[in-house]
């Protein structure tokens, strides 16, 4: 969730949605996306929407989970009045900020809510984002009992001078242990790591690569650090303090990351996403990559139903002003064209292991990637546009010459 919010249509303060929606409903499943969007500290590369205690103007933790049922409620009249059929969700996901800053109690109340009110699929992916430092036994048997499935672990690095850089306020060690309590308590571990801090050497990144595979997990997700502007670490990089990640070091992180998860019995499923088996992929992601209906709840979180966006207002004081006066909290929306939709469409499709059809894009372009190594030959002939290793690293130029033909 990147710290800006785009511009797009005012929302009426019903937060009535298009008419359009039910149709593009109709062959979509359901997911929610719970935004938590506190934490102790803010980690210098982070810009997404998220506030320490000082930062708060007046909302508050101890509520914040009512103002989340409320808009649960909210959501199913919406959903109702746009004639959009309420199903049991596919997926759950609680990300942030840092979830697990919340007592467990209030992520419990909030999945019932959610349970009450669409219903989960049973056997349903239900993950919450944790930092490492906040998991105790006593917590993560609270996930368990409140039905998560899965807890998705802040580890980044396991090296102590590139956690440094990057503001990580844990310890290698408190990974450990969060994924042993996590695993004992027989729910799935996935790992998220960052490559290419300032300062970080190729054999610190095979450190922390071979740490997180030792922890016996069947997710991991590794992914460049973006110096995003505004952030404490993109003013150190522009006053000389740290140096700015360098593409070139950021692509041998990749390809070592490619060979030792490969190794390890890990399979990209997406171009930062590396899976021990298909049901251990990610679901929640999976289905925002392949366009389907999702609502987020909180401040700032992006919903998308039957093709049309919209996006609740940024700060949790505005978030629970508007839901205190009964209003949505939904700020604006957009309806993508058709064209803007392809785009979105081969973006997100070209970067899953699964590919996109190649039918519909000029068959010269198809066939100037694979003489490059950028699109898998065999793939094209079986009509799936599918990245190869190369391609990965070059996704972007991929995009660009399937949709504009264009080189650089
Ligand atoms: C925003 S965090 C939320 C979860 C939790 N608070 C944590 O930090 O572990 C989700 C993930 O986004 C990734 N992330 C955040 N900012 C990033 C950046 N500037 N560059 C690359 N990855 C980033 C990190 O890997 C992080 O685990
Ligand atoms: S703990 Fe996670 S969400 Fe919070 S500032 Fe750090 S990276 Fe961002």
């Amino acid at each position: 969730m990147a710290s800006q919010l785009p511009d797009g249509l005012a929302m009426p303060l019903n937060g009535a949605l298009p008419s359009t929606v039910s149709v593009g409903s109709l062959h979509k499943t359901m997911s929610a996306y719970v935004h938590i969007p506190f934490c102790r500290v803010r980690c210098g590369y982070c810009d997404f929407n998220t506030y320490t205690a000082t930062e708060l103007r007046g909302a508050s933790q101890a509520t914040y989970v009512d103002e989340l049922k409320k808009e649960i409620e909210l959501s199913i009249e919406v959903l109702h009045c746009a004639d959009v059929s309420i199903r049991p969700l596919h997926t759950v996901f609680f990300g942030g900020g840092t979830p697990t800053l919340l007592p467990v109690s209030d992520l419990a109340h909030a999945v019932q809510a959610l349970r009450d009110s669409h219903g989960i699929e049973t056997g349903a992916e239900v993950t919450v984002e944790a930092n490492p430092d906040t998991l105790t036994e006593e917590y993560v048997e609270g996930l368990v009992q409140a039905g998560f499935t899965r807890v998705s672990v802040g580890m980044q690095s396991a090296v102590p001078h590139v956690l440094s850089a990057l503001d990580r306020t844990h310890n290698p060690a408190a990974v450990d242990r969060a994924v042993t309590i996590i695993q004992s308590a027989g729910l799935e571990a996935s790992i998220d790591l960052i490559y290419g801090a300032p300062g970080e050497s190729l054999s610190d990144w095979r450190r922390s690569l071979e740490k997180a595979i030792s922890l016996n997990t069947g997710h991991i997700s590794a992914y460049a650090l973006i110096v995003e502007d505004g952030t404490a670490l993109a003013r150190k990089i522009s006053s000389g303090v740290m140096d700015a990640p360098d593409d070139d070091l950021q692509a041998e992180m990749y390809e070592l990351a490619d060979e030792l998860l490969s190794k390890a019995g890990f399979q990209w499923y997406e171009i930062s996403n590396w899976a021990k088996s298909q049901q251990q992929q990610s679901q929640h992601n999976l289905a925002y990559w392949t366009n389907q209906n999702w609502w987020g709840y909180g401040p700032g979180a992006h919903s998308a139903i039957g093709g049309t966006r919209f996006w609740n207002v940024k700060h949790p004081a505005a978030y629970a002003g508007r839901l205190a006066e009964n209003q949505s909290p939904a700020l604006s929306y957009e309806t993508p064209n058709q064209e803007a939709a392809m785009l979105e469409h081969v973006l997100l499709g070209s970067r899953l292991a699964a590919g996109i059809p190649a039918q519909g894009h000029d068959p010269q372009a198809i066939s100037s990637l694979i003489a490059r190594g950028l699109i898998d030959g065999k793939h094209a002939t079986g009509g799936r546009i599918v990245l190869t290793l190369s391609g990965r690293l070059r996704a972007d130029e991929v995009v660009r010459v399937l949709l504009f033909r264009s080189q650089d």
